[in-house]
């Protein structure tokens, strides 16, 4: 895979504003030891496509403790392979989070369910840990022969973990051998309320429902920048749906009424497949996995093909139980630029896409960074979460992408872009593009994660490698 490291020369943005030491004063405050809490309060628990974000911006600190990161997670991996989306801290205050251990707690009846506690959910999120798995072995190999011979026992501990992870994603979660990933819970996309999901909900019939808490608009300033009631109830509904059904994954496949193709998460296996193979090269993975590992990037990237929409020149999502695709621009649409290697003509396609006032090049932004969902969407929503709020993360993809595209230009705009603006407004969860106001969580250790590889992916202005990096270690020590 290509390195994003040594590339990039654009200034002194790093000496301002101490990015490094709030990035890791962050990372430190929400450390749990062995694991990091996605963010102080919203979400005190740990989180699947968090902590693979949180381990690439750890590996720059500490290759140890970000390989512990990932570790810790797939301690709590299902025997069929796959990785929950949340593992619950039972440390974890009560009434701070819904739904919480006790919501789940049915889960761990499942034959397939790992010990507890700590509880699991039995949901998903996109599969960033290949990706960060290598991202660690590239630190490590930055880092000195002691720290690559120890990252080396780490992949080999790791690998057969994402081997199964990847596999149950390519069976169980694709029955159909589409190349693409089925989602049964909004949740599982990690953008839960995008309006991408607006068609196949709609459809959902939520039943009777007890009362439920919000500890969530506890945790920010306005409710407006979180889903709404409505959703909530539809979320709440599937999760019974699910329980109902044992938390089986057969079962679920075959009545559950919300059933889609996930073509970001798809995208993200494709780019996450390319690292396990780079990741089995090292272990000396045997030739039939590398066999299936390569048989799965090509069906991804065949399946993200056929739900390419030319009129649109993005990728669209596809609801099974409607048999058609979800028609709205959002920012999974760059489905095909995530999962890599494109035609020169869909490359182009998508690049002018993102550059368009449609995305990126909207006249209005505070920074040319692409909302979440198109501005041009009559669903948009500046403040909504996931409807039009830019995410450090997503940029952080879109950024590796160009990266490996060798759009390097388009690269270290988005990077610079993406800096100033937590430079200038803070960590926070996710951003309102036209103003640049920090929503949600305003100390989101993913966020803090992502500027720490963005800027030791640039000139090291800051003393990140020496100084940062005892701070961080002596701390955690303590
Ligand atoms: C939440 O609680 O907002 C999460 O996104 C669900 O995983």
């Amino acid at each position: 895979m290509t390195s994003a490291r040594g590339i990039f020369s654009d200034g002194p943005l790093e000496k301002r504003g101490g990015l490094v030491a709030r990035a890791d004063d962050i990372l430190r405050k929400n450390d749990m030891g062995s694991w990091t809490k996605a963010a102080p309060e919203l979400y005190p628990h740990q989180w699947s496509w968090d902590s693979a974000f949180i381990a690439i911006g750890l590996a720059h600190l500490d290759v140890r403790r970000a390989a512990l990161e990932l570790s810790t997670l797939f301690a709590h991996q299902w025997k069929t392979g796959k990785v929950p989306h949340i593992v619950f801290n039972p440390e974890a205050p009560p009434e701070s989070y819904y739904p919480g251990a006790e919501h789940w707690a049915c889960a761990a009846s499942s034959p397939d369910a790992p010990p507890a506690p700590p509880y699991t959910s039995c949901l998903t999120q996109p599969p960033v840990h290949a990706i960060a798995v290598w991202r660690i072995w590239e630190a490590a190999g930055r880092a000195g022969e002691a720290s690559l011979s120890s990252t080396r026992d780490f992949l080999h501990g790791i690998y057969p973990r994402l081997f199964a992870w990847h596999r149950y994603l390519a069976t169980f979660r694709d029955p159909e051998g589409s190349g693409l990933v089925t989602i049964y819970h909004p949740w599982g996309s990690g953008t839960d309320n995008s309006p991408r999901w607006d068609g196949a909900l709609g459809a959902v019939e939520v039943g009777e429902l007890p009362p439920y808490p919000r500890y969530d608009l506890q945790h920010v300033e306005g409710s407006d920048q979180r889903p709404t009631d409505t959703d909530y109830d539809r979320y709440l509904w599937l999760v019974k749906l699910i329980k109902g059904a044992g938390c089986d994954e057969r079962t679920i496949y075959c009545y559950h009424p919300f059933l889609v193709k996930d073509v970001l998460s798809s995208a993200i296996l494709v780019a996450a497949n390319d690292a396990l193979l780079e990741i089995a090269e090292v272990v000396k993975a045997p030739d039939g996995d590398r066999e299936l590992i390569t048989g799965w990037i090509q069906r991804g990237r065949r399946g993200l093909d056929q739900r390419w929409d030319a009129d649109l020149g993005l990728c669209l999502d596809y609801d099974l139980r409607a048999g058609s695709p979800l028609r709205v621009r959002t920012i999974a649409g760059f489905a095909p630029l995530i999962a890599g290697r494109q035609s020169t003509e869909r490359l182009a396609a998508l690049l002018g896409v993102l550059d368009s006032p449609a995305y990126a090049g909207h006249p209005g932004l505070r920074w040319p960074l692409p909302p979440s969902t198109s501005p041009e969407e009559t669903k948009f929503d500046p403040r909504s979460y996931w409807r039009g709020p830019t995410w450090p993360v997503v940029n952080w993809l879109l950024w590796w992408s160009l990266v490996r595209a060798g759009e390097t230009q388009r690269a270290v705009n988005l990077r610079r872009a993406s800096l100033e603006q937590i430079a200038s407004e803070g960590f926070g969860e996710y951003f309102e593009p036209f103003t640049g106001e920090p929503l949600g969580s305003l100390r989101q250790s993913w966020t803090a994660a992502v500027t720490l590889d963005w800027i030791a992916s640039g000139p090291l202005q800051e003393p990140l490698r020496d100084e940062a990096r005892s701070r961080s270690k002596e701390a955690r020590g303590r």
